[in-house]
């Protein structure tokens, strides 16, 4: 290899100023190839025509090499016919070789010593390929050019081959940039699956908290899990971004985490409980604010909705008894969530209410205690269905298909629905 490397480094004589020129400015054709990398495949397939056409070559080919692979695979061809291999395989010694080489012109007629020429020499012979020129960037060997004879048939001068490594350097810039570009994709897509484990994970947690919550309170099973679907389908409805949808309904399904800490007697009293017990229960909220806000919950408001989903809009809710727009829009909808979820299932002593007692409800506390926009939310949600408007079974799954069947329950939605969009302007402000 070390006469290869004596027959390459001779020192560049040129053959006048035009040659020059004109290889400067193939030179900066290819320049401008490179650095537009919209499409690898035509940047590589220019740039090769480029090369060839500058200094009259009749055939050549670019190839791209995968260490792992141990494989050169052609990625743009001229002239070189079917018969060409696609791919290419070369031993760990000739990498070493082409990597002591550098980007340098070999002739192929003085490379015989390499096992890439013993494999394939035959159709380098072939298609009458005269230069080899490893593609060299930062000690790594990124690729190979083929270059076949001259038009002209002369030989190549040393001039021609500095013109074809300068080029050959600008090859491999592009195909050193396309692996970095290919890498760092492929690191996002790691960086992505992990996320999306991790926030799979999270949720997965969050709902086992829904459920550990839900199971101390005898009375409203599953009370957790479907504020956080009624979270859910409200935003979805107030037509929230994804990832939005997702941090309010992970608000509804927690709202209620500070019921951890009162006694289960409290909760499951079958009895209307005194003052005192009053007291205990209403410290839930503070109580799950402090749970939830030492974690980092890739939502930011979900410790807010568990403070403030007892606020309402005219001043009467606890902790604080904020006004509607001191309450965080979060506590609003899981509010709204949490008392239709009341309203809908059965109590201790208490059926649940009928249908059209709850809209009546809703419509009477809208701009009191419920926002009218959220209000809206919900009640066009469940229009949605039992006007079959929407094939989607989200009330049904939850209501039974008894309660989404009442009679007359469409035409009171519509009617509730222009109502309260009549009465947005009422809501109280501070
Ligand atoms: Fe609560
Ligand atoms: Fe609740």
């Amino acid at each position: 290899m070390n006469d290869l490397l004596n027959k390459t480094a001779e020192s560049p004589k040129t053959n006048g100023g035009s040659k020059i020129v004109h290889a400067f400015g193939a030179l900066a054709d290819l320049g401008a190839e490179v650095a537009n990398r919209s499409n690898f495949r035509d940047t590589i397939r220019t740039s090769l025509h480029l090369l060839l056409g500058s200094l009259g070559i009749m055939r050549g080919g670019v190839a791209r090499y995968s260490r792992f692979e141990g494989e050169l695979s052609l990625a743009a061809v001229r002239g070189l016919g079917d018969e060409f291999p696609l791919a290419i395989s070369l031993t760990r010694e000739d990498e070493r070789a082409f990597l002591e080489c550098g980007t340098r012109a070999l002739e192929v007629a003085d490379a015989r010593d390499l096992t890439l020429l013993s494999l394939s020499g035959w159709i380098l012979e072939a298609k009458d390929i005269e230069l080899i020129v490893p593609l060299v960037v930062h000690d790594e060997l990124l690729g190979m050019l083929f270059i076949g004879e001259k038009a002209s048939g002369e030989r190549y001068t040393t001039h021609d081959k500095d013109v074809i490594c300068a080029m050959g350097r600008h090859i491999g810039v592009a195909i050193s940039q396309r692996n970095l570009l290919t890498e760092l994709e492929r690191k996002a897509d790691e960086t992505r699956k992990l996320y999306d484990e991790m926030r799979t994970t999270y949720n997965d947690t969050v709902r086992a908290f829904a459920a550990a919550i839900d199971s101390k309170d005898k009375y409203t099973e599953g009370h957790s899990t479907r504020v956080g679907k009624y979270t859910e389908i409200i935003a979805r409805e107030l037509a929230w971004a994804e990832d939005e949808i997702e941090g309010a309904s992970v608000a509804g399904y927690l709202h209620d985490v500070g019921k951890l800490t009162v006694e289960r007697k409290i909760i499951n009293a079958p009895y209307k409980i005194d003052a005192k017990e009053s007291k205990e229960l209403n410290r839930h909220p503070a109580v799950g604010y402090e749970i939830l806000m030492p974690i980092h919950h890739p939502y930011a408001d979900v410790p807010l909705a568990a403070k403030y989903h007892h606020e309402r809009l005219d001043g009467r809710g606890y902790p604080d008894g904020l006004y509607d727009r001191e309450i965080p829009y979060i506590a609003k909808i899981v509010n709204l969530a949490d008392s239709f979820d009341a309203m809908t299932t059965d109590r201790p002593y208490k059926r649940r209410r009928s249908a059209p007692d709850v809209v009546e409800d809703l419509r009477r506390n809208s701009g009191l205690q419920f926002a009218p926009e959220i209000t809206s939310a919900l009640l066009r949600g469940l229009l949605r269905e039992t006007s079959g408007d929407s094939k989607n079974r989200r009330f049904r799954k939850l209501l039974g298909r008894d309660y989404m069947e009442t009679e007359n329950l469409t035409p009171l939605l519509r009617k509730t629905l222009d109502e309260i969009g009549t009465t947005q302007a009422i809501t109280l402000s501070v």
